[in-house]
């Protein structure tokens, strides 16, 4: 692959939330999986397991558990503070259900020999309690995951098809792990319906490079 192709592939890559009635052959699917497990992970450890959802039903019970959240949440009367700004959060959490197709991504928790050390020695020494606090910031398992989910989301932008990344749904990660019979000690991360676009917008602007880039030299 050329540099620029490589280039234009990133750059007209971008969230899709409308897709064709269409449906996508599982095939491609595990595929796309196949190459993202590629991505580089903690320890390669390789704590993910992708969900390929392709059935309407699960899609559809999936929202109604996302939706079902989101109603529950707009019923407090903390909502009140935040305005409109609920009324996008709660569109963005649950335009899935037209989803054809739907990759949930789970993860294990995963505890690098730093961190089983850190945690050990946190209990009489609060400079290993610092250092620890520092880690779990650059929480392992959830940058591996994350890596596996951007390869993920390019390869199926490669092939056509149009997704989106989403954590908006996690409030009700309890009743979406029960419908995916995720098992225990795993945890869901991340859904991604998939589908072939529908979609006419053009893909987000980013920041100037410079803007978020320093040079050490
Ligand atoms: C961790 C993460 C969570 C996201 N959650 C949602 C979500 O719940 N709903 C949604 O519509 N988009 C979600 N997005 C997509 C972002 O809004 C989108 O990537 C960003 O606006 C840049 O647009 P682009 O992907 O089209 O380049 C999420 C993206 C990431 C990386």
């Amino acid at each position: 692959m050329e540099f620029k192709e490589l280039e234009e592939l990133i750059k007209t890559r971008k969230s899709i939330r409308r897709w064709q009635e269409k449906p996508v052959p599982e095939s491609l699917l595990l595929k796309a999986v196949e190459l993202a497990t590629w991505a580089p992970n903690g320890g390669n450890v390789q704590n993910w397991h992708f969900y390929i959802i392709t059935s309407p039903k699960t899609i559809n019970a999936i929202a109604d558990a996302v939706q079902a959240s989101v109603d529950l949440m707009a019923s407090w009367p903390e909502v009140e503070e935040f305005g409109d700004t609920f009324k996008n959060y709660s569109r963005f959490s649950t335009f899935f259900r037209s989803a054809p197709a739907a990759i949930a991504v789970a993860s294990s928790r995963y505890q690098s020999l730093a961190d089983r050390l850190l945690e050990k020695r946190e209990k009489v020494d609060p400079k290993a309690r610092e250092m620890r606090d520092w880690r779990n910031v650059a929480d392992s398992r959830i940058q591996s995951t994350s890596a596996g989910i951007a390869y993920l989301l390019l390869i199926l932008h490669q092939m056509g098809l149009g997704a989106t990344w989403m954590t908006g749904p996690m409030q009700a990660a309890g009743a979406i792990q029960n419908i995916l019979k995720v098992k225990p000690g795993w945890e869901l991360v991340t859904f991604i319906p998939v589908g072939y676009p529908n979609d006419q917008e053009r893909p987000r602007s980013r920041k100037p490079v410079e803007e978020v880039t320093e040079v050490i030299r």
